[in-house]
């Protein structure tokens, strides 16, 4: 049932809010400020190493969890897709643990990850919707994102439920580890508690906005995404949901790759969206931006208050989120993200819900 939706997809992007308060309610202690133990599932604090697989949105997921991983808990993270995780034959140690990201918990690729993690004796944790799934059966560990379902192809609320439950495990290994104290663990667990009602806040402001920049971005044949820290896999999801729903053409690349190639593209017809909060690489990025800049190339600059009022850059458009802290943006800066790609799809007519050649749950290699 679609509610007052025209599509699956435009009903899961607005249940964010709702459904991100679940998945919260599951790892955190909202009384306390601190990290429940179901997030402790797995001995962060034994493990040498952190593997991660999965396939497509929740392997961008993993990516910007192994941002947190490394930086909150000092865990080394090593993350491939799983189709090229499967066959590396990379070394893996028994004391390492692993992580495998699946909404539907049937991805093939992603399964044989899994077994090949399992061959080599790592403790086996999962992050999937679906809790009956093969990859939950076959884990030691389950962790579930409590996204409830999701029909649309193009993947959204499961996105951002995957990131919530993966800071929360980020943090709870921070405090395992040590290399986060109690008294930083409180307020990022309240950044967390807050962020379902600013997602029903920005869900509202942009709304209109994000309706009229698809006009634009309807006349493209390309479409470039630019981030740097968590938000360069942001950029290749932003790519991604464009391209699966619009088939637009789409690529997200690393702000500091530009200059090493596709700045070569850039012209007056190809966009270039910016996904910069104003974080510690703001200004590498306002400078990778520059350059578009000085190229003719139009930009979509997606940012926060302080960096709006930080850049001086003229753009073809500036969404301007409300400042939020840095555990929560990668979740809020989703959310234009998600709107743009669907209200670009809507206006060119095509089946949002289920995109051209392509399959909810990928069983097969
Ligand atoms: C993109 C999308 C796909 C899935 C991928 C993995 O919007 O939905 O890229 O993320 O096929 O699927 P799961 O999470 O079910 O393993």
């Amino acid at each position: 049932d679609k509610g007052n939706h025209r599509h699956f997809m435009e009903k899961e992007i607005y249940e964010q809010p709702e459904v991100i308060s679940h998945a919260l309610s599951h790892y955190v202690d909202f009384a306390a400020n601190t990290i429940s133990p179901n997030a402790s599932a797995i001995d962060f604090k034994a493990a040498t190493g952190l593997a991660i697989s999965a396939c497509g949105t929740a392997y961008l997921a993993g990516l910007i969890g192994k941002y947190w991983f490394e930086r909150y808990a000092r865990l080394p993270v090593e993350i491939d897709v799983a189709s090229e995780f499967r066959y590396r034959e990379m070394p893996l140690q028994p004391s390492q643990a692993a992580l495998f990201i699946s909404q539907s918990g049937e991805t093939a690729d992603t399964l044989a990850s899994l077994r090949y993690c399992k061959d080599n004796g790592l403790k086996i944790g999962a992050v999937v919707n679906v809790r009956e799934s093969t990859i939950a059966r076959e884990s030691d560990a389950v962790f579930p994102i409590m996204a409830g379902p999701e029909i649309g192809v193009a993947s959204t609320k499961a996105f951002t439920c995957q990131l919530a439950v993966l800071a929360s495990l980020a943090i709870g290994a921070g405090r395992a580890r040590g290399t986060i104290s109690a008294d930083d663990e409180k307020p990022m667990v309240r950044h967390l508690a807050e962020m379902p009602r600013i997602m029903s806040r920005v869900l509202n402001l942009i709304q209109p906005q994000m309706e009229g920049l698809s006009r634009e971005l309807s006349k493209c044949k390309d479409v470039l995404y630019l981030g740097r820290g968590t938000s360069f896999p942001l950029a290749m999801e932003g790519a991604l949901k464009l391209k699966e729903i619009s088939y637009i053409h789409a690529e997200g690349y690393a702000a500091g790759e530009l200059k090493h190639g596709p700045i070569a593209l850039i012209d007056e017809n190809m966009p270039v969206i910016v996904i910069a909060p104003y974080d510690r690489f703001f200004e590498k990025t306002v400078s990778n931006m520059q350059e578009v800049a000085a190229r003719g190339g139009r930009i979509i600059f997606i940012t926060d208050e302080n960096g709006a009022a930080a850049s001086k850059l003229p753009t073809m458009a500036t969404i301007t989120l409300p400042n939020v802290d840095e555990i929560i943006s990668p979740m809020i800066f989703s959310l234009p993200i998600q709107l743009l790609a669907y209200h670009t799809a809507v206006f060119m007519g095509t089946d949002v819900d289920q995109p051209r050649n392509l399959a909810k749950s990928v069983t097969v290699e």
